[in-house]
């Protein structure tokens, strides 16, 4: 922890708009300074900056923060990385750490020195004489000087104790070089070696650019293509990204990074003019290595091979992020044509191409969803209760609560998607269509007894409207979930019209929702003159109702049946304009393009239609709706 009056200290010596002033033209305005906001686009300065509060505050985005704040967001660096930063421009040194810490910090910058000079004399090697097989090597992978250069790349010659050598020339010792994964030691007590010979050398360094290790591709024939430093007290294989600090400017600017799997991949991407991509090193991505791409952004990419592993990988990788995740927090994924690396790929497509695989990435939750439905099939129940019970224990991995929430509503949506209402029965009668009248006459005849005869069948729309009404009735309390989506659910029947304005007015009005039981509504609207309207609900022909809309059903089950019937019902309701539009524009533009929407929008209506019928004949059937 830093001692306060430590943070003071900085902040007493260097003034806020000194430092945003760096990066954002300010005016001067009174007492504060104004300029145009650096977190969002904006034509007219709301960014104001006040050195005497020690705030900066953007009216437009909300963006508020201090000096270290701002380094830290302007920067994309960690908040203890900007205090250094600022205590150093301030010339203050940081607080002093415990025995254990100093000597700690010591040792690191020992050994990062050690690397360094590694570094610099693999670098030296490509460049000489005896660096020229890795030079063709690199010509021939298309890899430029530039990138040589910006990725240091070196060179270690195929020389038992090269390197060994040359560093201790310089007053460097075999302990530390050992220390430092340089050197390996045999079992047998023999003399210490180099452990990279005749192996293109790529120098890893942390989040603050420091060496700390190195991978090595050979350029011979060893049996590992790439070797990696050992675990060391700086270098740890699966808290590090390749790349990430040369990354970081990028990444802020393109508000995204790309997760690649290799050395090659980073270098080919970045030098085909996509520089905010960064690679694991040589394992899986690990929990920390994504805690690490959301410190630097909300919801990283990663790309993977478009074969079986590289799904695999997606997979395995999604899993592993369900405990982690926070609101804002995700993961998307692309994956490459078949037989590609990002590298190859990035060759072959250029960077226009490449994008399109990104742009194309799907996200966490139907990766999550799709490795749990891929291959499998779900004709009978007991598979679609399996996947029902997999998809409630994925849920549950979700350690934050909110997100928990939501993934849980968007799984149960998927499941509704894929197998709801009037799937079984689907197309067991012919399209039907909307009678004109948009109520069954015989629901307004009303009473037993008073018919002669079948029940005439009732509209699918009336149908859906009322099954939608009758549930939020028999469920208050859902009122809160769905408030938006049935304040704008379309209605054709005016009834249900008037007593839907009625429930919301009721649910708006102080009657507070969340203790309104559904007697205590039903009260409310008979005392508003809406009994008759009440009875309609659950008598007449078809009033047997889909068991999620009945009282007795979970408040859960009846938001999925409202949610799965309200995206039909609006379907229907839609899709006859969206026809009747697509029509037309095939009529001033006769296409391909326009045919094809036209003639897709007809099928979807078709299957809304048939729906529709079945869900007729399910209710009608009393059909009981659960998964
Ligand atoms: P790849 O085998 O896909 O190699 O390994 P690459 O990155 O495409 O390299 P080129 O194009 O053949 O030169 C991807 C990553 O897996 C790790 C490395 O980090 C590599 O960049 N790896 C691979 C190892 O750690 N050891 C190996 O033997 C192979
Ligand atoms: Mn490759």
């Amino acid at each position: 922890m830093l001692p306060p009056d430590f943070l003071d200290e900085i902040r007493a010596r260097i003034a806020l708009s000194e430092i945003v002033g760096r990066r954002v033209k300010l005016t001067r305005a009174g007492r504060e300074h104004k300029g145009l906001c650096p977190f969002h686009n904006e034509k007219t300065p709301s960014f104001t900056v006040s050195d005497d509060k020690g705030f900066f505050h953007c009216f437009g985005c909300g963006a508020h923060g201090s000096i270290f704040d701002f380094v830290a967001k302007t920067e994309n660096v960690p908040f203890i990385e900007a205090v250094e930063k600022l205590a150093g421009q301030a010339g203050l040194k940081m607080p002093a750490r415990t025995p254990g810490e100093a000597e700690r910090a010591a040792k690191v910058e020992g050994l990062v020195g050690v690397l360094e000079l590694a570094a610099r004399w693999f670098e030296a090697q490509l460049a000489g004489n005896a660096g020229q097989l890795a030079r063709d090597y690199l010509k021939k992978r298309g890899v430029s000087a530039e990138a040589v250069r910006r990725f240091q790349l070196g060179f270690a010659p195929d020389h038992r104790t090269a390197l060994k050598e040359a560093l201790i020339a310089r007053k460097l010792s075999e302990a530390q070089l050992l220390e430092a994964g340089l050197l390996v030691k045999p079992e047998d007590g023999g003399a210490t070696f180099d452990r990279f010979r005749l192996r293109l050398m790529f120098p890893i360094a942390d989040r603050r650019g420091r060496v700390i290790g190195f991978g090595g591709r050979t350029l011979g024939d060893h049996k590992a293509k790439y070797i990696n430093s050992p675990e060391t007290p700086i270098f740890h294989k699966g808290k590090n990204l390749y790349c990430a600090a040369l990354a970081r400017e990028a990444i802020r600017e393109a508000g995204t990074v790309i997760v690649v799997e290799g050395y090659m991949d980073v270098i080919g991407v970045a030098s085909a003019g996509i520089p905010n991509v960064v690679a694991p090193l040589g394992t899986a991505l690990t929990e920390d290595q994504m805690r690490e791409l959301w410190r630097l952004t909300p919801e990283p990419i990663v790309c993977l091979d478009g074969d079986a592993a590289g799904q695999r990988a997606a997979y395995a990788a999604a899993e592993r992020a369900l405990p982690l995740l926070q609101p804002g927090h995700s993961l998307r994924f692309a994956f490459l044509p078949e037989g590609e690396d990002p590298d190859s790929h990035v060759q072959h497509a250029g960077r226009d191409g490449f994008r399109a695989v990104l742009d194309a990435a799907k996200p966490l939750s139907a990766v999550l969803w799709e490795a749990r439905i891929k291959g499998r099939r779900f004709e009978e129940p007991e598979a679609r209760a399996a996947l029902d019970r997999d998809l409630k224990q994925m849920v549950a991995r979700i350690a934050d609560p909110t997100v928990r929430t939501y993934y849980d509503t968007a799984m149960r949506e998927r499941l509704w998607q894929a197998f709801g209402v009037g799937a079984a029965v689907r197309s067991s009668r012919g399209p039907g269509r909307d009678p004109p009248p948009n109520r069954g006459p015989g629901f307004r005849a009303g009473g037993p007894g008073l018919r002669v005869g079948p029940p005439p069948p009732l509209s699918p729309t009336f149908r859906r409207e009322r099954l939608l009404v009758v549930t939020v009735v028999n469920h208050p309390a859902l009122i809160e979930r769905i408030a938006e989506e049935f304040a704008a659910l379309p209605l054709k029947d005016n009834d249900l019209d008037a007593l839907r304005a009625a429930i919301l007015d009721i649910a708006g009005s102080g009657a507070r929702v969340q203790g309104l039981d559904s007697a205590g509504l039903r009260e409310h609207l008979t005392n508003k003159g809406f009994t008759r309207a009440l009875e309609r609900l659950s008598s007449g022909p078809g009033a047997l109702i889909d068991r999620f809309a009945r009282p007795e059903a979970p408040l859960e089950a009846a938001e999925i049946g409202w949610r799965h019937t309200f995206h039909l019902h609006r379907r229907a309701v839609t899709l006859p304009t969206e026809v009747e539009a697509a029509a037309r524009a095939y009529a001033d533009n006769p296409s391909g393009e326009t045919k094809a929407r036209l003639d897709a929008l007809k099928e979807e209506m078709k299957a809304a239609v048939d729906e529709g019928a079945a869900n007729d004949l399910a209710a009608a059937s009393g059909r009981d709706v659960t998964i």
